[in-house]
């Protein structure tokens, strides 16, 4: 099968990662790709918001399976008009899209599904946002409607810092657009999991569950990014426990996307937070997470182009089911200076060596460009995610900073503390069960 990777971060390097290593796959092309997917594909320069530009080139160069990365191309419809077309596409639909692309839905979708979730009030103007927090308490998650790459929740401890998110988003439009609503939300205390599932229609395939860190700063400090570390598995998350976690999050939703005859084919992912009140989900993204896709991937025992494949085709049963390796993977995010605000771009990156995969980890490739002379270079905020794999969460580790010690660039920064959450887990689990 010829298949066309869309985007350009560490997700769709991993993405490609485990595509190529398919007997199936013939021809593999990203779009528009980075420094390390064109070491495993060729990279095309292509357009994902211009779904008529991706039908021609699907067209003339015979691609078989278009593999959807990120969030905008599929809320904004893409899946749709490639599948009008006849395309074969591995990516949820614009009305299944929703689900991410705006909070307000995502929200009446969980409480008309029976899903547990925070309580929230949606608010468009700072007067409104006075009266919600009445009711919600003065600690609160603001919110914004739309996209906003994983940047658009901010943590108010109280009700100024709440009202003066609010004022940024409405009247300064800090998110643009995303923000001239907002849902107001009590703030949880727990900790989190990240549960991805491949579903096609009504069937749903999970895959391994992990924990990503989204703060920027070591301890969980400084604002949100789109993901700054994740591992898998997450140890609470065993069996039963994933089992249940999934028939409260993720079953009924995608019973409630069958029942409305809203196609879903691509993954689900949903962010949930194990509160003393027991399971509430924060958020549902509708393809895989990044970093998380840098961990669960490398754990995908099996034919992930076949996975892919069966569901675009809304035939899952027709792949066999995935199955999670032995062992753990830990991924740490190298972030150039100043990121989340801004990226710092052009900066020579050293240590990276022909091959992405060494012994024991793998270089995924987020923000890099490839220059003529043949160097390297930063380009995002995110640069890289360096996976460890190991027997235990502690070897995997161990693994992910030796190999990290190795690469540098200017303003290079990342944390220190990936997993030691789960390091922890691990000793309570092994406790309660030896
Ligand atoms: P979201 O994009 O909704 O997943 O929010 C991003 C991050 O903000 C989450 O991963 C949590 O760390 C945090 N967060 C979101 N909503 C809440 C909440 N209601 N209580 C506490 N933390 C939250
Ligand atoms: N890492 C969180 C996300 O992909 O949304």
């Amino acid at each position: 099968m010829n298949v066309l990777i869309l985007g350009s971060g560490g997700r769709e390097h991993a993405l490609a990662w485990a595509i190529a290593k398919s007997s199936a796959c013939g021809r593999l092309v990203c779009a528009p790709g980075n420094a390390g997917t064109a070491r495993l594909a060729e990279n095309a320069v292509l357009d994902p918001s211009r779904g008529d530009e991706v039908v021609s080139y699907c067209r003339r160069e015979d691609i078989d399976l278009v593999v959807v990365g990120p969030e905008a191309p599929l809320v904004a419809g893409l899946a749709d008009h490639l599948r009008r077309e006849g395309a074969l596409v591995f990516g949820a639909g614009r009305e299944a899209a929703r689900l991410e692309g705006s909070k307000v839905h995502a929200k009446k979708w969980m409480r008309d599904c029976g899903v547990p979730t925070a309580r929230a009030i949606t608010v468009g103007s700072r007067d409104e946002a006075a009266r919600a927090l009445e009711e919600l308490g003065e600690r609160v998650a603001v919110k914004a409607d739309g996209l906003a790459a994983g940047k658009g929740v901010v943590m108010a401890e109280n009700r100024d810092a709440a009202l003066d998110a609010v004022r940024r988003a409405v009247e300064e439009k800090v998110f643009g657009e995303a923000g001239s609503r907002l849902v107001l939300e009590e703030w949880l205390e727990g900790d989190e999991a990240s549960v991805m599932a491949v579903v096609a229609g009504d069937e749903i395939r999970t895959l391994v569950p992990s924990q990503d860190h989204k703060r920027v700063y070591d301890g969980d400090r400084g604002p949100n990014t789109g993901g700054m570390g994740a591992y898998a598995p997450y140890p609470p998350l065993g069996g039963k426990a994933l089992e249940a976690a999934v028939a409260s999050a993720v079953t009924p939703i995608v019973e409630g996307l069958a029942r409305q005859g809203i196609d879903f084919r691509g993954v689900l992912y949903a962010g949930l937070m194990f509160t003393s009140q027991g399971l509430k989900v924060l958020e549902y993204n509708v393809r895989f997470g990044d970093p998380e896709a840098q961990v669960v991937l490398p754990l995908l025992d099996g034919d992930a182009l076949e996975l892919f494949a069966a569901c675009a085709r809304g035939n899952l049963a027709s792949a066999p089911p995935p199955r999670t390796r032995p062992g753990a993977a830990l991924t740490v995010v190298a972030a150039s200076a100043g990121y989340p605000r801004r990226s710092d771009p052009g900066r020579t990156i050293t240590g990276l060596e022909e091959e992405d995969q060494r012994d024991d980890a793998i270089v995924f490739h987020a923000g890099t460009a490839r220059r003529e002379d043949g160097r390297i270079v930063t380009a995002g905020g995110r640069v890289l995610a360096v996976t460890g794999l190991g027997p235990t969460l502690a070897a995997a580790r161990e693994a992910a900073h030796r190999t990290l010690a190795t690469i540098r660039f200017e303003g290079m920064f990342h944390r220190t503390d990936i997993g030691e959450k789960g390091l922890a887990e691990t000793a309570t689990v092994n406790e309660e069960t030896g």
